[in-house]
């Protein structure tokens, strides 16, 4: 299920991820290595994983089922893919902010979580500083999925496919929140888009983008600067900036982190591959 989200594929990565363990496991399980072939984005040639758990099928697979599942959540009502659907670009749609376990809202809208494996911060304010921080954070927010430690663990604990794919990617490993953490986060590294026609066109295939589209490349590589802060493979630059929406916008980004005058409403620049399905450029976004 690695997902291309437009299909032209001009040049194949063959990736070879094998190893294996969950978490700080003593006893890791060796998998065989077998090559996986995908698109990573024009000028990325790794994908970058935690020093605390490494790539395999087992752990991915984990991953996924974890991702979609919603007994992890506080009253089993809400998964990950809740607020980052697949056909969003793994982003929300049609809500202001997203709602979480209960209905109850949070701040902010939930942003695509597409290529999440290149950022050094999470979160538009950047208060995680690591993909497998910001997961336990999403499992305990209250407007989230409102977990305790226990509601985790127990879903795996009393689901029998959960618990066999929990086996094989861990062997007798104890069912703890941060292995839980680590195999969605190894799920989530994989979820990459880089098989665009902007890749393409980076690429060398000049007629993957048309004359309008190139004209528009030209504008936001120039007069319009764009790329000062969405430049580079994943467009962002991964650092704060304001954008000066806060004079009429409550929310005050970074400064929530830093405690800062100088970072009020300054947020993270989202990147933006696959802008076109995300809320509220989506034209059509579903409630
Ligand atoms: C109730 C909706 C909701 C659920 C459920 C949810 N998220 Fe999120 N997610 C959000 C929102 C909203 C943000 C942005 C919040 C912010 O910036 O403060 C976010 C941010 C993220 C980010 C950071 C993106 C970035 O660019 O910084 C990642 C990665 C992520 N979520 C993954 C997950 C995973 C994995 C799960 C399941 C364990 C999950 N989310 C569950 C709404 C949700
Ligand atoms: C000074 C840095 C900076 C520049 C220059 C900049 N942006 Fe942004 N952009 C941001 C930040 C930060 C955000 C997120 C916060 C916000 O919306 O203010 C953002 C948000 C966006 C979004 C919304 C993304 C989403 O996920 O909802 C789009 C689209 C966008 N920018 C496009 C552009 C375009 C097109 C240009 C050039 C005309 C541009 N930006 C110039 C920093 C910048």
């Amino acid at each position: 299920m690695i997902r291309a989200f437009h299909h032209s594929v001009p040049m194949i990565i063959v990736m070879v991820l094998c190893c294996v363990s969950c978490s700080d496991s003593t006893a890791p399980i060796v998998e065989q290595c077998s090559p996986i072939t995908m698109k990573l984005p024009s000028g990325v040639s790794l994908i970058p994983f935690s020093a605390h758990q490494s790539f395999s099928q087992p752990v991915f697979e984990l991953g996924r089922a974890l991702f979609y599942d919603v007994t992890l959540s506080g009253d089993a009502s809400v998964s990950c893919a809740s607020c980052h659907k697949q056909e969003f670009g793994f982003s929300d749609a049609g809500h202001i902010v997203s709602k979480g376990v209960a209905n109850e809202s949070g701040m902010r809208n939930a942003p695509s979580i597409v290529n999440a494996a290149f950022q050094s911060s999470f979160f538009m304010d950047g208060r995680a500083v690591s993909l497998e921080d910001q997961i336990e954070d999403a499992l305990r927010s209250p407007n989230e999925m409102y977990a305790t430690d226990s509601n985790v663990k127990q879903a795996v604990m009393q689901s029998e496919t959960l618990l066999q794919l929990w086996n094989r990617a861990c062997g007798q490993q104890e069912i703890s929140v941060k292995g839980i953490a680590n195999a969605i986060g190894v799920f989530t590294r994989m979820i990459i888009s880089g098989s665009s026609r902007y890749d393409a066109f980076l690429e060398g295939n000049l007629s993957a983008l048309n004359a309008q589209e190139q004209r528009g490349k030209v504008l936001f590589e120039g007069k319009a600067h764009c790329v000062t802060c969405h430049g580079g493979p994943h467009l962002s630059d991964g650092k704060f900036h304001s954008t000066g929406l806060h004079t009429h916008y409550y929310d005050k980004g970074r400064y929530y982190v830093t405690k800062s005058d100088k970072d009020i409403g300054t947020f993270k620049t989202p990147s933006l591959r696959n802008i076109a399905l995300t809320h509220p450029y989506s034209c059509f976004a579903k409630p």
